[in-house]
């Protein structure tokens, strides 16, 4: 039986698997990029930069970015050596099934639920934030009952009726992005593309006006001193808030879910994966450096602190609405990236016979899958209309870096298991890198709270029981293994 659980996929299944896939393979390395950028950038530079700037790190904020985004780096490079020589749609789910074994495979597709659908869900909840906003500035105000969810929890464990009836904004933007994937990864790409264009030129609008504004004041002292509790300022506020920036970071890896979408896998997913990350970076960095120079960072208490920086200065106050509109546009494409990647990460996991078949099923004509997309748009649109998603919010963060830290590990258990297969991409300095993933992500994991681990223990439970009940007896590998 023990065995059976290590039981790992052989790198010629999989590469037959890329060679038979029904995907639609028409992504070059530049959709690849702005599929990277569509599915990072959103509510963690538009709503928890000022969160954490006003409430653990100060104006350090920006090195809490470079924190978080190193640890992304290291997992980046891990992603792309795994994505160019495994270029399936399973992502992290796929390589550690061909490296750690079948368990650790099902563990971590199980956690990158956590990752993507949740994520899609809890991201569509503040896209209706923002659009209920965007409407107040036409005068347009809809019914609160209609825009928030019917039941919240306050300490994560009961839950309370709050009067609500259904987040309408967050249900409809969940089930419209669900039918732009549906319908095939060239609209799908397009949309993308174009919501990108526009949320990336509203960021560098805000740097490029905003820094004429910056003073020097605001930044000093860049590192306010800790107030005696950790995580309250000083170093580890900066460490706290980076574990909680990391969220922002969350959908770069979305790329190699595209796998076997991708003209020229080999070259065209590092490419996509490190430069997303790049773009992010840079733009997480100058813009949380501008936002603190122009207002004092205990200003940016708020849920749009953008808005709130912009506001301070009466020469820049006619960037709002646009701000407004490009976290919107930001917000649609995380989305909408993340149900792409969620739904073929079920169809790798059907494939394999770990859920069931119709989750492998691709639409004749959209060439796209289907039944996982629509269940992966359903379920999130549902989870973001009725559910108290602020805890769900914070699995996802704790879920990713549990996934990095697997894929780290797998690069460097395959240099060693088959030093032999080709690379068309080589992680450089393998140990220092994939040790230095791990030990980025571990450290902004356990920066999370402790209850966040409880319920990530709870969920990695469920996801044990629907193994044994269902995963291990439908599986294809231990079928093979029996024939
Ligand atoms: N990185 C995505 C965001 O910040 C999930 O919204």
């Amino acid at each position: 039986m023990a065995s059976k659980l290590f039981i790992t996929k052989s790198f010629d299944s999989i590469d037959q698997e890329q060679k038979n896939s029904q995907l639609k393979r028409v992504l070059g390395p530049w959709q690849l990029t702005a599929l990277g950028v569509g599915g990072t950038i959103g509510t963690g530079i538009f709503v928890l930069t000022g969160l954490e700037a006003a409430l653990h790190a100060g104006p350090a904020i920006a090195i809490s970015f470079i924190i978080a985004g190193i640890g992304c780096l290291f997992a980046g490079l891990c992603y792309a050596e795994f994505a160019a020589m495994a270029p399936v749609s399973g992502s992290a789910y796929t390589y550690s099934y061909a490296t750690l074994g079948e368990f650790a495979a099902w563990f971590i597709g199980w956690d990158l639920l956590l990752e993507y659908m949740f994520a899609a869900g809890t991201v569509a909840v503040g896209w209706s934030r923002y659009f209920t906003t965007f409407l107040d500035y036409f005068g347009i105000v809809l019914p609160a009952q209609f825009t928030s969810a019917p039941f919240a929890s306050t300490d994560g464990l009961s839950i309370v009726l709050t009067g609500g009836i259904l987040n309408v904004p967050a249900t409809v933007i969940s089930l419209l992005v669900t039918y732009i994937c549906y319908i095939g990864i060239n609209q799908t790409s397009l949309f993308n593309s174009v919501v990108v264009v526009l949320k990336v030129a509203v960021i560098c609008a805000v740097i490029g006006f905003g820094v004429f504004f910056i003073d020097v004041a605001n930044w000093t002292p860049f590192i306010p001193e800790n107030t005696g509790v950790w995580g309250e300022f000083g170093w580890s506020g900066i460490l706290r808030a980076s574990g909680v920036i990391f969220f922002a970071y969350i959908g770069f890896d979305a790329v190699s879910t595209a796998a076997q979408e991708a003209k020229k896998p080999s070259f065209d997913l590092p490419f996509g994966l490190l430069m997303g990350l790049f773009i992010c970076t840079v733009l997480y960095i100058l813009m949380s450096a501008t936002l603190t120079g122009m207002v004092s960072y205990t200003q940016l208490n708020d849920a749009a602190p953008v808005a709130v920086a912009l506001r301070e200065h009466a020469a820049l106050q006619w960037l709002i609405p646009f701000v407004v509109f490009g976290a919107l546009a930001g917000l649609t494409s995380v989305v909408l990236v993340l149900i792409m990647a969620q739904a073929r990460i079920l169809l790798a996991m059907a494939r394999d016979g770990l859920l069931p078949p119709m989750f492998a099923k691709v639409h004749p004509k959209y060439r796209t899958p289907g039944f996982a997309t629509w269940v992966t748009g359903i379920v999130a649109s549902v989870m973001a209309g009725l559910f108290p998603i602020g805890i769900l919010a914070e699995l996802v963060s704790i879920g990713t870096l549990v996934a990095f830290i697997m894929v780290c590990a797998s690069v460097l258990v395959l240099r060693y298991t088959r030093p032999d297969m080709p690379r068309p991409f080589r992680t450089p300095y393998p140990w220092f890198v994939c040790l230095a993933g791990v030990f980025f992500c571990g450290m902004m994991a356990l920066s999370l709270p402790l209850d966040t681990w409880l319920r990530l223990i709870i969920w990695m439970l469920v996801g044990i029981c629907v193994y044994y009940f269902y995963g291990r007896h439908h599986s294809v590998a231990r079928k093979e293994l029996r024939e």
